[in-house]
């Protein structure tokens, strides 16, 4: 069975440690949206590491690796990741990137911090925007151009020219040479030429061979481009009704898809977020958490769990399992609340607002749960777990009217309750 991996808040779940348990028994691993604005925690043996382009898959040498469509590449960061895989495992990860991805070049950084989008929607600051604007603009440069150096360099030219155009004064983009920066995009993507096709039919392939096949989600439902909290989100589909677009596959009713819930609410970068809280509360989900950006360092804003934002979240995404994790971070605390509902004004409302003004203007109605004071790193069952994390995660399910299908308890992959699944 093949099986879809997602955010289902604003990123930084802990869908890396989730996806690299089950990359273990996968033939293929597909990250289908995103760039390296993605940071996805990984321990592999031992060894910690923060991933930004390449698959969880790469971790096991026989899996088969897929960087589909939908995806906007930083060729330096995936060379980057790529040789320190290869050193980690002593052979290098089997890799095939769609020809139909964009690439993200080093102009499109600059174009944040010129236009100031990165600054007002607090982005990663790694050209995520300004890649997939000009892949719909249709002046985008795509994998594929680099199989064909001299139109890469024409179409790098008319894009310089365009750009030059535009900011006739900021001396970085006049700075730009289309012939440098082909000369070091075909050098940096050397090891990737032979490897780029049309991922579209590989994964198909793969799909109708019932392979086992693992997508693999960046970011949250939250920040979903048409879903999200606009205009605070990324610029891709982060949602399982994104996926089969982003990879060109259709028979996505084959497809399980695992939802990834953090126990509590992160979020980076701007916007709002009706169960933030501040203070020693804060700090401590923070602290313990160790709730700093992979990709940024930036500390995350922390709060309770929201279910009524989850509920919409578990909805757009047709999910067929819960993997909730981080739940040890909540032991000790002196209360646990979730947001079962908002208050505007005078009226109480139980779906999620998309609108700005109305997510602005939404105060939480709170439902208080049970604490625990125990660790609980070592349970390997529910039924090991204190009976008020055990009460936890079940109204969870319930509310999302969503089966468990793992709950994480500490970082190590071994520090999992795995629910009708095995997980050696
Ligand atoms: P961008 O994707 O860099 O354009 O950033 C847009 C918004 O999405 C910002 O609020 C980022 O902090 C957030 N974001 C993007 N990628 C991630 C991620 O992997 N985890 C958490 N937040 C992210």
């Amino acid at each position: 069975m093949s099986t879809a991996i997602l955010g289902m808040q604003w990123g930084d779940e802990g869908k890396g440690k989730i996806t690299h348990l089950l990359a273990k028994k996968a033939e293929m691993v597909v990250r289908f949206n995103g760039g390296p604005n993605a940071g996805h925690t990984v321990i592999d043996r031992g060894v910690k590491f923060g991933t930004h382009q390449i698959p969880a898959g790469a971790f096991y040498p026989g899996v088969q690796c897929i960087l589909a469509s939908g995806m906007v590449i930083d060729m330096s960061v995936l060379r980057a990741e790529y040789e320190t895989l290869t050193g980690h495992l002593g052979q290098s990860p089997q890799m095939f990137i769609s020809e139909n991805a964009h690439l993200i070049l080093p102009y499109h950084p600059m174009l944040e911090e010129l236009e100031g989008s990165g600054a007002h929607i607090g982005t990663t600051r790694r050209g995520i925007g300004p890649a997939y604007r000009d892949k719909a603009a249709r002046v985008g440069i795509r994998v594929g151009d680099l199989r064909h150096p001299s139109k890469l360099r024409d179409r790098l030219n008319q894009r310089i020219d365009l750009l030059r155009q535009t900011w006739p004064k900021a001396s970085e983009i006049t700075a730009l040479s289309a012939d440098r920066l082909a000369g070091d995009l075909l050098n940096i993507a050397q090891p990737f030429l032979e490897s780029i096709g049309d991922a579209a039919s590989v994964i198909r392939t793969a799909l109708r061979q019932d392979q086992r096949v693992l997508f693999e989600g960046a970011q949250g439902a939250l920040l979903d481009l048409d879903f999200g909290t606009y205009p605070y989100v990324t610029s891709s589909s982060t949602t399982f009704a994104g996926l089969s677009n982003a990879t060109g596959v259709t028979a996505t009713e084959t497809i399980d898809s695992i939802g990834v819930v953090k126990a509590y609410t992160t979020r980076v970068g701007e916007g709002h977020f009706p169960t933030e809280l501040s203070g020693k509360i804060e700090n401590r989900l923070r602290e313990r958490g160790g709730e700093f950006g992979v990709t940024t360092g930036r500390p995350r804003r922390c709060g309770w769990l929201d279910l009524v934002a989850l509920k919409h979240a578990a909805t757009l995404n047709r999910l067929t399992g819960l993997a909730i994790t981080k739940l040890d971070v909540l032991s000790g605390m002196e209360e646990i609340k979730v947001c079962r509902a908002y208050r505007i004004g005078e009226r109480k409302i139980v779906r999620f607002p998309l609108g700005e003004e109305e997510l602005a203007h939404c105060e939480p109605i709170y439902e208080t749960l049970a604490c625990w004071k125990e660790e609980i790193q070592t349970a390997r069952t529910l039924d090991a777990l204190p009976s008020a994390a055990h009460n936890y995660v079940d109204h969870i399910s319930q509310v999302l009217e969503v089966p468990l299908t793992m709950v994480s308890v500490g970082p190590a992959p071994e520090e999992t309750i795995a629910i009708g699944f095995d997980r050696s």
